[in-house]
Order: structure tokens, then C-alpha cells, then sequence
């Protein structure tokens, strides 16, 4: 493995436990029920990076006595959601991972023969995952198919447009890290609403311009002057993630209620792991599995 994929930190590992433990629930579930067995599973990784992640590995003190005879590019090699999906028993019928990065791509590629059993079943696709995926909500015979499907942007990537097409299908469960620290709460500026560019792409990722009203109230201000009108930033993580989940609620057939916060090592909220579930029929029991997968 040439390229290297640093990113995340132990919150990485609880995000990617958790939705192993889904797609293994999922695949079990699916196999044992006769009516789904009828059904072609898909699982779709639409931000897929490598298959695989690396992070610089730590000196241990004694090891660092002798810095010298050590391997600075030394790296810890970590498992990615396209791999561990791959690793899922009962296995998914077929699996698609979009990646927007040419290097990344080349990466991916190299799971066809890691897990070569698998390799027809394994489609790689090179593109925007906001494009693609529509198109692909679009074209797919939801009578035949199901899909988990799971959003891993590093930021601001995933459009609304692209939450209601998934939800539209009416067969796709969605895990999605929501960027509620990494950027949603930093546009929400204090002293002010946002500067148009950010105003836009709130309004892009939320599908509503709703977020001003929730988070923000004007008010008078008295001051030694007179009086002065202001605009106050009202929102805070628990808002900001209870009207995302209402967002959620207004497409999909049953949503998590408990968002899972992952935080950095200072104890930072980064982003929030939701689920969601499209399919009426399935998507109580879904929702269940999900919320006790998410418990922290
Ligand atoms: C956080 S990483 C994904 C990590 C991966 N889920 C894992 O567990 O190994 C996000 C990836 O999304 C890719 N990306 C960013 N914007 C994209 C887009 N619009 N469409 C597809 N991929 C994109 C980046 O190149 C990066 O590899």
C-alpha cells in the first residue's frame, strides 16, 4: 500500500464499529427472511476513500531511545468502511463504492483481489457521489433491490438533494456523518447571520432556509447610546442536531433519535453519526437496531 489515507482519530473506530455491527444485523436479517430473499442487497460506500486508513504510529519511549533505528514512514495500518463491508458475513450481493479521487480509486481497486471471491460483485465508480447516486436512485429497480447506503464526508459534501433522492427510493437505510462541529456550527457565525456564500451552502446541506429562524432571534439591545437591534446566534449542538434529525424526519419513514456525537480527543463534538430508514415496512424494526447500535 503505497498511498497513504491519515485521517480521523478514535472516533473513526467507534463510527466504523457501528456500522459494521449494522450491515452484519442487516445481512443476517436479510438472508433469514424469506420475502427479502428475494431482494438483491447492495451496500453502498459513497465517500470510500482507500479501503483503508494509516495513521502515523506512536514512539513508545524505549522505542524512541533509538529514533534512529527507526522507520519514519512507519505507519499503523487501519481497515476502511469499504473493507470491513467486504468482510460482513452474510455478505451483501453487491457492492458499490463511489470515490471522487483518482489516487484513491487506484487504492480501492486493489480490494478486487484482496478479496477476490468478490470481485465481480464489486463495482468501483470514479465521480461525484452527489451526481452519481441520484442518477442511481433514479435508475434502480426498487422492486427488486435493497441498499444500505453510507455517507462519510470529510465536510460539507452531501447535498439535501441527494437525502430526499436516497429517501425517495423508499428501500435504502442510510448511515450518515453529519459535519455538525468540523463546519455546520462554524458558518453559524455569532454577532450575525453568515456571509452569503455560507448562507447558501447551509441552506444546500440542510434543503431549507429554515436555519435562520431556528437559529437565530433578533433582538433589542439597550445600550448607554439607545437602543440597538441585534441578531443573536441561538443555536447550539443540541439544536442544531435535533433540527437535522427533524430534516431527516420529513423524507424518511423512521429516523434515529439518538445521533451518536463523535469527538476528538479534547472532548470536541466533530460530527454526528444519524440513521435513517426508508423502507415503511422494515424501518421500525431498522430504527431499533440502529438506536441500540448507537448508544454511546
Ligand atoms: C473521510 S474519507 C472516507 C473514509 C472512508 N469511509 C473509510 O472509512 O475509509 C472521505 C472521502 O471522500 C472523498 N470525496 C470527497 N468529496 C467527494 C465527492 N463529492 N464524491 C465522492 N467522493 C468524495 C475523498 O476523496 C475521501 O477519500
Amino acid at each position: 500500500m503505497k498511498t497513504s489515507h491519515t485521517f480521523g482519530g478514535d472516533w473513526t473506530e467507534q463510527k466504523l464499529e457501528r456500522l459494521q455491527k449494522y450491515l452484519k444485523a442487516y445481512t443476517t436479517i436479510f438472508t433469514k427472511n424469506k420475502r427479502a430473499q428475494k431482494l438483491i442487497p447492495i451496500y453502498v460506500d459513497a465517500f470510500a476513500g482507500t479501503g483503508y486508513r494509516t495513521k502515523p504510529l506512536q514512539l513508545t519511549e524505549s522505542l524512541s531511545l533509538f529514533e534512529e533505528f527507526t522507520e519514519p514512514e512507519v505507519e499503523n495500518f487501519l481497515k476502511g468502511s469499504a473493507w470491513l463491508a467486504l468482510e460482513v458475513k452474510p455478505s451483501f450481493q453487491k457492492y458499490i463504492f463511489i470515490e471522487q479521487n483518482t489516487a484513491h480509486v487506484k487504492e480501492l481497486q486493489k480490494l478486487q483481489t484482496i478479496f477476490s471471491g468478490k470481485q465481480d460483485n464489486i463495482q468501483i465508480i470514479q465521480s461525484d457521489a452527489n451526481n452519481w447516486l441520484q442518477d442511481w436512485c433514479r435508475d434502480t429497480d426498487w422492486k427488486t433491490h435493497r441498499a444500505v447506503v453510507f455517507l462519510d464526508p470529510y465536510g460539507m459534501q452531501v447535498e439535501w438533494k441527494l437525502i430526499e433522492a436516497l429517501a425517495k427510493t423508499k428501500a435504502i437505510d442510510l448511515w450518515l456523518l453529519f459535519p455538525i462541529g468540523v463546519a455546520v456550527n462554524r458558518l453559524l457565525t455569532k454577532g450575525g447571520k453568515p456571509p452569503l456564500v455560507w448562507e447558501q451552502t447551509l441552506t444546500r446541506v440542510f434543503g431549507t432556509e429554515d436555519w435562520r429562524d431556528n437559529f437565530y432571534s433578533e433582538k433589542t439591545e439597550t445600550t448607554l447610546f439607545g437602543d440597538n437591534d441585534v441578531t443573536v446566534k441561538e443555536a447550539d449542538f443540541a439544536k442544531i442536531g435535533e433540527f437535522f434529525v427533524n430534516r431527516l424526519k420529513t423524507v424518511f419513514s423512521e429516523v434515529a433519535e439518538n445521533p451518536l456525537p463523535l469527538r476528538n480527543s479534547q472532548n470536541t463534538i466533530l460530527y454526528l453519526l444519524c440513521f435513517a430508514a426508508g423502507n415503511p415496512t422494515g424501518a421500525k424494526t431498522a430504527v431499533r437496531i440502529a438506536q441500540h447500535i448507537l448508544k454511546p
